[in-house]
């Protein structure tokens, strides 16, 4: 069987926790490549939710192993709280299955003070980050002053990385925020006081994968956030800190792009944004309000009240180009039971053309209006439907018209939160 990259096509809130979920009961090896605990996989099983934030949502399937690659940033006190939490909940969370990469970067807690002092003093422009240190921590990285899990091993070395980095941030905290400084010596051992528990997770990840690999085991990459949060390719600046792309599995985890088979965009049936940021197809009106409330949409992470509006297929199209999409799954179908129209945005006016791909200058997509088409909507619950030929004329004509207009096959369709409640094509 192939191995997949499952990624968010969208602003991330997919619904990827589900199919990551549901895919990795057929798999061997489960890797996270990006991010850390911005993301928030919600995964319900026989109606129990588990909110995971770090640790792959695979490690709920006892046959697979679970790897976090050098790709991600990790908070050290959130994995040991997740994996306590995962233990008493009776799920095997130990190092037999659960691994870090040595070459993972750490979040510390004056990455997390930057991330929001930032965000406070820019207050009218700020991102809406997550607030977990994500992008202070990459910038360490970039810099080239950041800690490693490995470094866990080397007391000395823990100590003299953390006063170097608070040596620049401090005057940052009380020169241009006004806070307090931050004690070096206070972090570091903290920090090495998790040691013990942390250092059995090492492993390398990247002879892991390339050894599951090898023996024609199946891997799957489980990326977090969504394709227009990518760095490079997303609504700068209005982005996380990391590639959310397909691609970036790959380096994510330390394989060659050869291990990516099968490229799995998860859609959700309407478009949802959370932090700042354009959004073209964006409702302020009742119909907003409607798959706000019908869809659950508040963070997994924040809490925060998602912004919800039609599905767009521009960005759509953008995702399938930027990532290689090979299929797509299409979550949340059920939602939109009730709405009498469906709009889906099937391209975008912008300086008096008609464009089918998201302008490129930043800030171009907020000058954009979005054109629509209109399909009937559907009455019917469709939760309990699990082949595609039996679900109603208005919801497979919906599923086809977004199939033409994006020109990637949807393989998937989910129709209620549960694992069972998906339709394969
Ligand atoms: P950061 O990743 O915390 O730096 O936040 C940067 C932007 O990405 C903000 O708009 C966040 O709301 C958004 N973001 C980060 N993680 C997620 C996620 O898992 N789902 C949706 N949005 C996210």
């Amino acid at each position: 069987m192939a191995n997949t990259v499952i990624i968010g096509a969208q602003w991330g809130d997919e619904g990827k926790g589900k199919i990551v979920d549901l895919m990795s009961e057929h798999s061997d090896v489960i890797v996270r490549f990006q991010g850390g605990n911005n993301a928030g996989h919600t995964i319900s099983v026989a109606g129990k939710k588990t909110i995971l934030h770090l640790i792959p949502s695979g490690i709920l399937h006892p046959q697979a192993l679970c790897l976090i690659g050098n790709g991600v940033v990790l908070d050290p006190q959130v994995f040991l709280e997740e994996v306590d939490a995962l233990v008493s909940n009776g799920v095997d969370a130990s190092s037999k299955r659960l691994g870090i990469s040595y070459k993972t970067h750490l979040i510390l807690p004056y990455h997390k003070a930057l991330d929001a002092a930032r965000e406070s003093a820019r207050s009218k422009d700020k991102i809406g980050t997550t607030g977990r240190g994500i992008g202070p921590c990459y910038e360490d990285k970039a810099s080239r002053i950041g800690l490693r899990a490995g470094d866990l091993a080397r007391p000395e070395l823990v100590k003299a990385k953390v006063e170097r980095a608070l040596s620049e941030k401090n005057i940052l905290f009380t020169h241009l925020y006004q806070r307090e400084p931050m004690d070096a010596a206070k972090i570091a051992d903290e920090l090495l006081s998790l040691a013990p528990r942390l250092l059995p997770y090492l492993k390398n990840v990247e002879e892991e994968v390339s050894r599951a690999k090898m023996a024609g085991k199946k891997i799957l990459f489980e990326g977090a956030q969504g394709t227009h949060l990518d760095i490079d390719h997303g609504t700068y600046p209005f982005v996380t800190s990391s590639n959310t792309v397909a691609s970036n599995a790959a380096t994510g985890s330390g394989v060659g792009a050869d291990v990516l088979d099968t490229i799995t965009g998860i859609v959700k049936a309407y478009t949802t944004r959370v932090g700042e940021g354009a959004f073209p197809t964006e409702l302020f009106d009742s119909q907003g309000a409607f798959l706000q409330k019908n869809g659950h949409e508040f963070g997994a992470t924040t809490g925060r009240p998602r912004r919800c509006g039609w599905l767009d297929c521009v960005i759509l199209r953008a995702s399938a180009r930027l990532n290689g999409l090979t299929e797509i799954a299409l979550t949340k179908l059920d939602v939109l039971r009730g709405l009498e129209k469906l709009k889906i945005c099937t391209a975008y006016k912008y300086q008096g053309q008609e464009i089918s791909y998201p302008p490129q200058g930043e800030g171009t997509l907020g000058e954009v209006t979005p054109c629509y088409e209109e399909l009937p909507g559907f009455d019917e619950d469709i939760s309990g439907i699990r082949t595609f030929n039996a679900l109603p004329a208005n919801v497979r004509r919906y599923v086809e018209r977004v199939e033409e207009l994006v020109g990637v096959h949807i393989a998937y369709i989910s129709v209620g939160c549960d694992r069972d409640a998906t339709i394969v094509r």
